[in-house]
This record gives C-alpha cells, structure tokens and sequence, in this order.
C-alpha cells in the first residue's frame, strides 16, 4: 500500500457496529468491568484508549515500525526515553544542533541528576567514533535539525553508534515519515513532536515514540503509563483527522520551501539560506540519498541588524510570528529569541545560531503569495532600512 493509502486506511477500518467510516471518539476515562479485573481490554484511559490506540497503529506503520505510544507533548515523549536510557552515570551522545527544549531536557533536567552529555558534531564522523568509544546508552539526533536544517548520514551513525551497543534514537519531526524513514536507515526508536506535521493544523499538542523491537520499547511503554505524560482522546482523534491529509500537506509544504529558498538565496538583503535542497547545502548528497523530498522548512540568515531581523519577522503579511512548525498557516520565527531562547547567548555563538537567523514554516498557502511577501519585505529592508526598523 503507497503512503497517502496508508495515512487513511492504516489501522483504520470502518467500525464494525455501525460502519462508520471514520472511527469515534472514546472520549472517557474509565471502562465498566463485566467482573472485578475482568474487562474488554480497557480499564483507565492513562494506560489505554481506543482512539489512542488507533492514533498508535497508524503511526506505527507510518514510520515502518510495529510499535508505537503517543505522549502529550514531544518533550514528553523525550522524557520517557531518556528517563527509560539515560539513568545516572549513563551517557548520550548528542549533535551540537538539537531543538532547544531538547537541549534544556538535557541539561537541566537529566545532567543534574547524574546523565553525562556529550556534544559532538555528527558531520564529523571520527569525532562521533571517539565520543561513543566511552559507550553511552543512547546516540541521539535531529535530522534536518531544528533551526539550521543540518542533515546527518542517519545510517552511518546508527552503524557506527551499534558497533559499541547504544539505542540510536531520531527526532524525524522535520521530514515526518512522508520524506524519511530513520527505522529503515538503522535506528532503534523515533520520536516526533506530533504537533507539528503530523497533526498538522495547529490545534494539538502531542509527541510519539516508535519502534521497531519489541524489547527497545518496551521500557518507554512502561512510562507512558507510570510517569502519566499522556494525550487526550480528543486530541489523538484530530490527529488521527489531521494525518490522513498528511501526504498532500507534505507536497506543498516542500514545494513552498523550494521556491521561497529560491527567491532568498537570489536576494542582497540574504547573508545565507539554510535548506537541504539547495546544492551548496553541506548535507545536500546526503539528504538525497536518505530523503524522499527535501521538507517544508527554510532558514536564513539577514543581512542585517538584529533590530531589523525583528523588524522583518514582525513585518510579514502571511506569516504569523510565533512558536512551532509544520501547520498549515505559515509561521515564521526568530530562535534566539523564541524557539532556542534556553540556549545561553555563548553557546548560541559557538553553534552559529546568529541573532539574525530567521526560521520560516511555510504553510499550505499557494507559493505566489508566500514568495511576494517574504520580497516585498526583503525589499523594503534593503532599500529604506531606516523605515523598516
Ligand atoms: C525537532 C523538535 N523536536 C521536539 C520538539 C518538542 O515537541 P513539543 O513541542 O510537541 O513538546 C520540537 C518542538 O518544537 C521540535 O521542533
């Protein structure tokens, strides 16, 4: 079955009492037992649901795994890895680039109680064979990464993190399972924060962990319910709603992406654009290689002032200045301020996260309209900068 298939017929069968075509939504907390302890599979919502359930099929399949449990958040998704791997004394393995809640997870939760946090450029394969050398239970990373599209050779690291036993973990938020399958180049677990491709609609807050063995998963299964981190019926329904257009919403997010990488990297008032599908993008052969597509983001730098990079993302017509990605109204962010405001000003320096880089999602809407605003306001900087601030 093709993915678009998938997205709506994956785990998702008519229902059988009443044919329903699109499942309904169990929105309880509890199941009446037919005798104490003897249920139909369902006893507390917080340890199963059956849209939830559903939500965890389809997602399973989607990234070509047989295992999958939602979390509230995608933060909370981490957690329950890392609370599942990363126990005191243990180390992980991490790119320079993460998501800027991820990074604070690690730091200021998991490094003060005990967790060792190496950071390591993943480009540079060498210095990723010397940093698992020390053996860490998890190698962890983000690819595109959040904010500068960074891609790393998923398969080379999986193979060079296996060869000293650690749980290879990817953050597939950014290329969603339309354009990346991290499970098929070699990792154990994925992880999404649903709430932003996947549900897609801007409306839910959700993660996932997806798995490929039993085993592996099993651990974070167990925190789902212990640590309690779960989403709502609801929510997982809208999701549910919300990825069955996921194939269609992936193809004009990237075609979005394209042409506005264009018309920036033609641009005077354009330092440097961030895009894997551009061919001077560092990972450019490798996106190709383990990518379907190139996905929906595009980040670049001004050239300019960090006055007038503020100025410009709260200029824009059709996109909305504000947190998060991958929803159907296009959204634009400044990370230094926002996003990746957690990270200290120094390391920000040292990981080249200017105070200039701006950070767009483009949305669904038709790419003309993208494109003319993101110009006329490029325009306006570079001709009257003084009136632009
Ligand atoms: C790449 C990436 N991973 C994880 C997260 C965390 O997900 P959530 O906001 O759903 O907790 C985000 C949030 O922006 C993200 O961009």
């Amino acid at each position: 079955m093709e993915f678009g298939t998938r997205t709506i017929h994956a785990g998702q069968p008519s229902e059988p009492n009443t044919g329903a075509v699109v499942a309904p939504l169990f929105q309880t907390t509890t199941y009446q037992q037919i005798a104490p302890g003897e249920h139909h599979g369902f006893d507390y919502t917080r340890t199963s649901n059956p849209t939830r359930q559903r939500l965890e099929t389809v997602l399973a399949d989607l990234e070509g795994g047989t295992k999958c449990a939602v979390f509230g958040s995608g933060l909370a998704a981490e957690n329950a890895i890392l609370q599942a791997y990363l126990k005191p004394g243990n180390a992980i393995v991490v790119p320079v680039d993460v998501y800027g809640g991820t990074f604070r997870l690690l730091h200021k939760v998991f490094e003060p109680l005990g967790a060792i946090v190496e950071r390591v450029d993943f480009s540079d394969l060498a210095a990723l064979e010397r940093a698992v050398a020390a053996k860490p239970t998890l190698v962890w990373l983000e690819s595109p990464t959040n904010p500068r599209l960074l891609v790393y050779d998923i398969e080379a690291v999986a193979r060079i993190a296996h060869d000293t036993g650690a749980i290879v973990v990817v953050d597939n938020t950014f290329a969603t399972p339309y354009f990346q399958q991290p499970l098929s180049l070699g990792a154990d677990l994925v992880i999404q924060s649903v709430t932003k491709y996947l549900a897609g609609h801007l409306d839910v807050i959700q993660g996932a962990v997806i798995a490929k063995d039993a085993a592996v998963f099993e651990p974070v299964k167990f925190l789902q319910n212990a640590l309690g981190g779960v989403p709502s019926p609801f929510d997982c329904w809208l999701t549910l709603r919300g990825i069955k257009t996921l194939e269609l919403r992936m193809e004009r997010h990237a075609q979005n992406a394209a042409a506005i990488a264009d018309v920036l990297t033609k641009h005077p008032k354009v330092k440097r654009v961030y895009y894997p599908g551009l061919p001077s993008h560092p990972g450019h052969e490798v996106a190709k290689r383990q990518m379907t597509g190139f996905g929906g983001m595009v980040s670049f730098e001004l050239d300019g002032t960090p006055e007038e990079a503020s100025a410009f993302v709260s200029s824009l017509t059709y996109f909305a200045l504000g947190e998060s990605l991958g929803g159907v109204r296009a959204l634009v962010c400044l990370p230094c301020k926002m996003t990746h405001a957690s990270i200290p000003p120094e390391t920000r320096a040292e990981l080249g996260l200017s105070d200039t880089l701006i950070r767009l999602s483009p949305g669904i809407e038709h790419p003309r309209d993208l494109v003319a605003d993101l110009k006329a306001k490029l325009d306006a900087l570079a001709e009257i900068p003084e009136l632009a601030v």
